[in-house]
């Protein structure tokens, strides 16, 4: 498949592209959502069970909208960041509902950890997330939002590779008739928060995520933003407001 991402490559990283995502950057990218998602997500008793969690990160993209799915890779082929999305999180929620955590469920009850897991708390905490994410949809009721996820190798940050793969995104959900795009970041990341502001993206809600082993939930911003205004155009707006 050729290469039809942008030409990247700042600092020291040396040239990277982005491109569409191919079945054969299954396991990269797999690896490389668990070492970009917050180790607050993570039940510390399924710590040896990253295949779980990463199913639970990328699965429903890579496996059943990759289309919607894109690469940074540098100019050794290794993947140094992805773009994972849907047009439709509804979709999604479905397919994660009734495909892939009926399989995590599967497998965890016949691989022992049934007893070293406290199911019945996490069991509660996703409930009570599940019930407060379908209270903030209302906030985003009739909007066509593709749902965007978005994650960079921890070296080659801060060189516009997010952005890049946010661009190629936004041109896709765009050409599939969408009229914005969707994320979520969690309030405690600076980072992520200041990566979406400057890329343009709004809050459109908050709610709060019980996260495995905490007593007390974690905020999740909803935010948002129409197509149009491309990322890069829109962080040139604000360097020169
Ligand atoms: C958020 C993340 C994807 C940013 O990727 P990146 O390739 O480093 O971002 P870019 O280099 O394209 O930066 C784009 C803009 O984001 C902002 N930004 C990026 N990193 C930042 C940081 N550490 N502090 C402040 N602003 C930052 C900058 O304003 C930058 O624009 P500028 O260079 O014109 O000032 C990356 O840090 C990451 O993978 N984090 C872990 C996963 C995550 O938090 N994902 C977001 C939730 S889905």
């Amino acid at each position: 498949m050729p290469n039809t991402g942008a030409e990247g490559g700042r600092g020291d990283l040396g040239p990277w592209i982005v491109r569409a995502y191919a079945p054969g950057d299954r396991s990269a990218v797999r690896r490389l959502a668990l070492a970009c998602a917050d180790p607050r997500i993570f039940p510390a008793c399924l710590a040896k069970h990253g295949e779980w969690m990463a199913d639970l990160l990328t699965r429903y993209s890579t496996d059943f909208e990759p289309g919607m799915s894109f690469v940074a890779v540098d100019s050794r082929g290794a993947v140094i960041g992805y773009a994972l999305g849907c047009q439709s999180t509804a979709r999604r929620n479905r397919t994660m509902l009734l495909r892939i955590l009926p399989r995590i469920v599967l497998r965890a009850l016949f691989s022992g950890v049934l007893f070293s897991c406290p199911w019945v708390s996490l069991a509660a905490g996703g409930m009570r997330s599940w019930r407060a994410g379908r209270r903030s949809e209302g906030a985003l009721r009739g909007l066509a939002l593709a749902h965007f996820h978005v994650g960079v190798a921890e070296g080659a940050r801060g060189r516009g590779v997010g952005r890049a793969l946010l661009e190629r995104f936004e041109a896709e959900a765009g050409r599939s008739g969408g009229s914005g795009i969707r994320a979520s970041v969690l309030a405690p990341n600076p980072t992520g928060q200041a990566f979406f502001a400057r890329n343009g993206f709004l809050e459109l809600a908050q709610m709060d995520a019980y996260l495995p082993g905490r007593r007390s939930p974690v905020r999740v911003i909803l935010l948002g933003k129409s197509i149009g205004v491309s990322a890069s155009e829109h962080a040139e707006e604000e360097s020169t407001a």
